[in-house]
């Protein structure tokens, strides 16, 4: 055999090693697909004509031919541990007094905090850097073999990096299944009329117990490893931090998310911030996990039953649960849409008692086969508004009525309206419906339209109902008397919210537009306007052909805010607001310099690592209001990465995109 040869593959496995190690464990790939494609075709290519020379372990010998009957067990030699939950900072910082009693240590204690990552536990050992097999964690003591499934996992590195590896290592982690695989595996389920899985966690543990490996194959899993089993032969670092970072050296993947923190406070700073970002993240999490960092003082601390005392799981709220609907009624929008809202036996979901939840239109109703009686799943994710999720599979004991839409309006008794090929049902009763003046109303005082402090929904619903007002303008004319005598008013909240009303009096243009509830007119798409005609005059009077002009505009919006502007309605209410004394800030005409102060108008902005000053949800807001858009990832699309400290991954791959990356100071430059 030429040494030529042998040199050859070798080097073109190595290559794809390291091009893999980039995409799947640093997230930041440094050739286009295709080129790693040619490279793989090279390498096939090659072992065709030498077969003698094909190893387990070589980039092409992913996907195995045989399928199995069935998975051998195998022992794990050290245990598979599970993990104690806590519910609330009450049970953390009893958790953490535990281990400092125990260890007689005052001072905070360093933990990692981790995300929880909803998959299935694996266990996969290699010898001499090559992997051996893999197991999931069965009852902890012993699993299942599958080997032949986790080799097709692209992230799963079949030969560790470099040479300073342990003899053997066995690195546990989670199997699990990213949102966007998840969605596209249902979305093909459904077209070839297979069973669509329920959760990613379900499918990522269907996925991984196929005795085919080729199907397997197909699917989008990932690994995050997340601590170590076996090491024999090898030193590893002595804080569980460390010994991550050295898997990653090793090319294996650990989640980019995991932080060093000091002490129950910082701890409880993690699990909130990652509350909120947790819709934005790619798989789904469900809590924290806390770890104490240092290896001696885990040593230690041991375990009690089949979990370690050092760690704990932060459980967050569930987002889904089981309740019954009593009943569905129909609630009318500011532009008349009606919504079937189910009413529901209250059930504890995300974090606070729901009774409510919304079933969307009357297509959803009839898809979902939603009815009253029905026991459903109620979901409710973050601050979105919770929603039945779908009725529990054979729950219907007898048969009960379809749900249908109302023919007249629950309010205003006007004709509903179905307009073909739309899925909502519309009151035709305009502003003479109490329901939709409202809405109206609520959404003029809303934080991000007039910012009127203390002016709440069942506040606004009295004043319409007791008709001491009837349009947004109404409001200033309230007197602190009239406000005292609603319910849940006193005189001194009264007092405060007039004042509320008299400090939104100069309210900048584009909030003045958003304000006015302009069908399809969003924030973006006022500042858009506010932006492009500066007066409230000259939107007003813009034509079709200009509207349609304005980014983000087009026909349907356009036709949406010459028809508002045509009703004399609002032409009177906007006329009594003005002379109520609301003055619009003018558009400041900018100078040259401060043009590019509406650099981020239309923009899609990504936000990466620690600001100097501003928390990210600050940051987002202030560029929201400035007409950007601001997203999770950083793609081609992307406009702008405004980066701080640390900013890792998102900002390598920015940086290789050629997106314009600025700083906090830069930012606030453009806005001021
Ligand atoms: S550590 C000795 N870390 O949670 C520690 N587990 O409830 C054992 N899990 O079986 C586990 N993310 O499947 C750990 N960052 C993380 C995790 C994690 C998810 C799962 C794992 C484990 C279960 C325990």
């Amino acid at each position: 055999m030429p040494i030529s040869v042998i040199k050859q593959i070798e080097a073109l496995r190595e290559k794809l090693r390291y091009h893999s190690y980039q995409y799947y464990v640093l997230d930041d790939p440094d050739i286009p697909d295709a080129e790693y494609d040619r490279l793989y075709k090279q390498l096939l290519a090659v072992e065709e004509k030498h077969p003698d020379l094909i190893t387990t372990d070589s980039p092409t010998q992913r996907v195995g031919s045989k399928p199995l009957s069935a998975f051998e067990q195998i022992e794990h030699k050290m245990p598979m541990l599970s993990l104690d939950n806590v519910f609330n900072e009450e049970e953390l910082q009893a958790f953490n007094q535990r281990i400092q009693d125990r260890l007689k240590i005052n001072d905070e204690i360093g933990y990692t905090a981790e995300p929880k990552l909803d998959g299935l536990a694996i266990s996969i050992r290699y010898e001499n850097g090559e992997l051996i097999y893999a197991a999931t964690r069965g009852d902890g003591s012993t699993g299942e073999n599958v080997t032949q499934n986790i080799r097709t996992m692209q992230s799963v590195p079949l030969r560790l990096l470099g040479n300073n590896y342990p003899q053997v290592l066995e690195v546990r982690g989670e199997v699990f299944m990213p949102k966007t695989g998840f969605d596209a595996l249902n979305v093909k389920a459904k077209k070839n009329g297979d069973k669509e899985f329920a959760n990613p966690r379900n499918a990522a543990a269907g996925s991984l117990r196929q005795l085919d490996p080729t199907v397997t194959a197909t699917r989008p899993l990932s690994l995050y490893c997340y601590s170590i089993g076996v090491v024999e032969g090898g030193n590893v670092a002595d804080t569980h931090y460390e010994i991550l970072q050295q898997l990653k050296s090793f090319g294996l993947p650990v989640c980019t998310e995991i932080k060093k923190v000091n002490g129950v406070k910082a701890c409880l700073a993690y699990f909130s911030d990652l509350s909120k970002r947790r819709d934005q993240l790619a798989y789904d999490i469900d809590g924290i996990v806390y770890k104490v960092n240092d290896i001696s003082l885990q040593k230690r601390l041991g375990f009690v039953a089949r979990a370690p005392r050092w760690a704990i799981a932060h459980k967050f709220p569930a987002q889904e649960e089981l309740t019954t609907i009593i009943d569905v009624d129909f609630q009318v929008g500011r532009t008349g849409a009606i919504t079937p809202v189910a009413r529901l036996d209250p059930v504890f979901v995300g974090g606070v008692t729901v009774s409510n939840a919304t079933l969307h239109n009357m297509d959803e109703v009839r898809r979902k086969d939603v009815r009253i009686g029905d026991q459903v799943i109620v979901r409710r994710a973050g601050d979105v508004i919770p929603e039945v999720v779908r009725v529990v599979p054979g729950s219907r004991k007898k048969p009960l009525a379809e749900i249908k839409m109302l023919t007249q309006c629950p309010v205003c008794q006007a004709t509903v309206e179905q307009i073909e090929g739309e899925a909502v049902a519309r009151c035709t009763g305009g502003l003479f419906c109490s329901a939709q003046r409202a809405e109206a109303i609520k959404h003029f005082a809303s934080r991000k339209a007039m910012d009127i402090d203390g002016l709440g929904d069942k506040i606004v619903e009295q004043l319409v109902e007791e008709n001491k007002i009837e349009t947004a303008a109404d409001l200033y004319q309230l007197s602190i008397e009239v406000l005292a005598s609603l319910e849940r008013m006193g005189e001194k909240s009264a007092t405060n919210l007039i004042a509320a009303l008299n400090k939104s009096k100069q309210p900048g243009l584009s909030r003045f537009i958003y304000a006015l509830g302009i069908r399809e007119v969003g924030e973006a798409t006022a500042m858009n306007l506010a932006n492009e005609f500066k007066t409230l005059a000259d939107v007003q009077h813009a034509e079709f052909d200009d509207l349609i002009e304005v980014s983000d505009i087009g026909p349907i919006v356009a036709k949406h805010i010459v028809n508002f502007f045509q009703q004399q309605h609002n032409l009177d209410v906007i006329e009594q607001l003005l002379s109520a004394g609301i003055k619009i800030q003018p558009v400041k005409q900018k100078s040259f310099d401060e043009q590019s102060s509406s650099v981020f108008v239309g923009k899609t902005i990504v936000i990466t690592g620690t600001l100097p000053s501003l928390s990210r949800g600050e940051a987002k807001e202030m560029l929201l209001e400035a007409g950007a858009k601001v997203t999770g990832s950083v793609s081609a699309k992307t406009d702008f990465l405004l980066a701080g400290d640390k900013a890792g991954s998102k900002l390598s791959k920015a940086e290789k995109l050629g997106v314009k990356v600025i700083n906090e100071v830069e930012m606030l430059l453009h806005l001021k």
